[in-house]
């Protein structure tokens, strides 16, 4: 499969290439499937609509992989927290009381209730052309958190950080309570046939450094440890975006296969201070591949040129804009296509 090398360390010359949120409303078809369902939880746990959705930009551009159609809310969800999604105000659920109260969550049957993303994935990947990849994701558990405490999105997360620094062992308690969940979830997901997965900490850009390690680092190795001691040997993409120099540490400390980077991070930065052989993920602005044109294509040289030598996956540095024009989307895949080879 297309990402297969590259995951296993080897610079593959025909670059690979997916987009983080490359199903989804700037896609017309998409918009259209999804206006058969009220909820976007609903429209998740619909196996069939999901699958449909994941292979909808497969279809349409052939990209090197398809993403599972599902959303990093779905562990919430099946801890009991209805996460409801409002049309530009995104996910909103009533927060925890406190951290600790996640000790009191059931989750004896949270593999059963997310039975239709395996499906999905069982579905998805009859579908699929056999030499296209098929990640399944969650999200890593301090962006979980975050939306768990905050009750939805967040500008820089004060009732999280507050946790943080007044009682940092109840948020060890629910970062921990979501690691292991996430294993099994993860685990499920690779054996329903996945074979890439990787774990979204979108927000961990907003950890105090000096929390780093504790909320950020150790809860990975707990999720990559666990699988591998589960023993799923499936491939992992991290994706701790903007933790700047950061990612040297996270590089260094969990064992992946591969590294999400998001798009402030200089790709010529990244390839100096990364360990050689390491493969990385990334990294375009999403908003360069919106306004498209001579620049996006400079800066598709430049991140090409820095991982010359490097294993890498193309990706965006964050998931597509809403607003992105199809024909943008098309004309980016053209030229890498074009370029890296
Ligand atoms: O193509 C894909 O990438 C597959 C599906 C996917 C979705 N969400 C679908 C979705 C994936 C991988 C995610 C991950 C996700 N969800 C993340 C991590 C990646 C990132 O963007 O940082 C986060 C933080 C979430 C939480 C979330 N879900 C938010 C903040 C929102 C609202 C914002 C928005 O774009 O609407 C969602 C809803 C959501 N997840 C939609 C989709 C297609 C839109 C809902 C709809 O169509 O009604």
């Amino acid at each position: 499969m297309r990402l297969d090398k590259t995951l296993s360390g080897v610079k593959d010359m025909r670059t690979p290439v997916w987009f983080m949120r490359q199903a989804g409303r700037y896609l017309p078809e998409y918009q259209n499937l999804r206006a058969s369902e009220a909820d976007f939880i609903t429209y998740c746990l619909n196996s069939d609509k999901a699958m449909q959705a994941t292979l909808q930009p497969i279809t349409r551009y052939g990209l090197d992989a398809a993403i599972i159609f599902s959303d990093i809310l779905m562990i919430p969800w099946a801890l009991g927290m209805s996460p409801k999604f409002i049309q530009g105000e995104g996910p909103k659920m009533t927060p925890l009381a406190h951290p600790a109260d996640s000790k009191k969550m059931d989750a004896s049957k949270l593999l059963a209730d997310l039975a239709p993303v395996f499906d999905a994935i069982r579905l998805t990947r009859k579908n699929l052309p056999a030499d296209t990849n098929l990640i399944g994701f969650c999200g890593a558990p301090w962006t979980v958190a975050t939306y768990m405490l905050e009750g939805g999105s967040s500008r820089d997360f004060e009732r999280t950080r507050h946790w943080l620094w007044s009682d940092s062992a109840a948020m060890a308690i629910l970062l921990n309570r979501l690691a292991d969940l996430s294993v099994d979830y993860l685990a499920a997901q690779a054996r329903a046939g996945a074979d890439c997965l990787m774990v979204f900490d979108s927000w961990a850009g907003a950890v105090p450094a000096y929390f780093l390690d504790s909320v950020v680092i150790q809860p990975m190795c707990r999720i990559v440890t666990g699988l591998r001691k589960s023993g799923i040997t499936t491939p992992i993409i991290g994706f701790p975006k903007g933790i700047g120099e950061g990612i040297i540490d996270y590089a260094d400390q969990v064992p992946l296969e591969a590294i999400g980077l998001d798009h402030t991070i200089n790709p010529y930065w990244a390839d100096r201070n990364l360990p050689p052989n390491l493969a990385v993920q990334g990294n375009l602005d999403p908003i360069a591949l919106l306004s498209g044109g001579s620049r996006m294509k400079r800066a598709v040289d430049s991140i090409l040129g820095g991982f010359a030598t490097r294993p890498h996956i193309f990706n965006l540095g964050h998931g597509i804009n809403q607003h992105t024009p199809t024909h943008h989307v098309a004309k980016l895949i053209e030229y890498i296509r074009k370029t890296a080879r």
